[in-house]
């Protein structure tokens, strides 16, 4: 299959599982090209098979090169697949759910999507824990122990996790 990862990613959280998904999508023979969305012609999305748009998570939104691409898409590929990477311990489960809406319009499949932490090393942690300072008490403990827990994912185990859902799709 002839597969694009176009992915928006600030800090390189995001582009870090794009690459993995890439390296087990190759590893099935698969013809990969991976860019970030800023690049991505809006006009090529039709030539390919299966299109995977990634995204980090911005004030609870996706980022803004991607939005960009996907209003300026008016031929769809036949099959796509989402994936995030966000801070906060509960998932994002309607991050592309816009975009979504308008593939399913246009006669294309979602096929799935991936979830991912990752660490916010795009503010600084001073920063991040003067932002948690209004909570009570013990949310405030909560965060700042999720802070701590998260340092340094995406790790291996994610990107393992990430190149695992990216080949699950090759047979639906
Ligand atoms: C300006 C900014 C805003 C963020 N807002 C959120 C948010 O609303 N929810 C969340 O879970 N994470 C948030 N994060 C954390 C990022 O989603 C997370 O670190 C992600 O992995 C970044 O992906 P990237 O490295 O590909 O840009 C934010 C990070 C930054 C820098």
């Amino acid at each position: 299959m002839k597969i694009l990862i176009a992915y928006h990613s600030g800090t390189g959280n995001t582009e870090k599982v794009a690459k993995s998904m890439k390296e087990g999508l190759v590893e099935e023979g698969q013809d990969v090209s991976i860019l970030p969305a800023k690049e991505v012609d809006p006009s090529s999305l039709k030539s390919y098979d299966l299109v995977f748009l990634g995204s980090g998570i911005y004030g609870g939104a996706i980022g803004k090169t991607m939005k960009d691409l996907m209003s300026k898409v008016t031929e769809f590929a036949p099959k796509f697949a989402f994936f995030n990477t966000h801070a906060s311990p509960t998932a994002y489960q309607k991050a592309f759910s816009r975009i979504g809406k308008k593939i399913e319009k246009n006669n294309s499949v979602v096929l799935g999507e991936f979830d991912c932490i990752g660490e916010n090393i795009g503010i600084p942690q001073e920063k991040q824990i003067e932002m948690l300072s209004k909570l009570p008490a013990e949310q405030k403990k909560k965060a700042e122990e999720h802070m701590e827990k998260i340092k340094g994912r995406p790790d291996d185990k994610d990107l393992e996790r990430a190149k695992e859902f990216a080949k699950s799709l090759l047979n639906k």
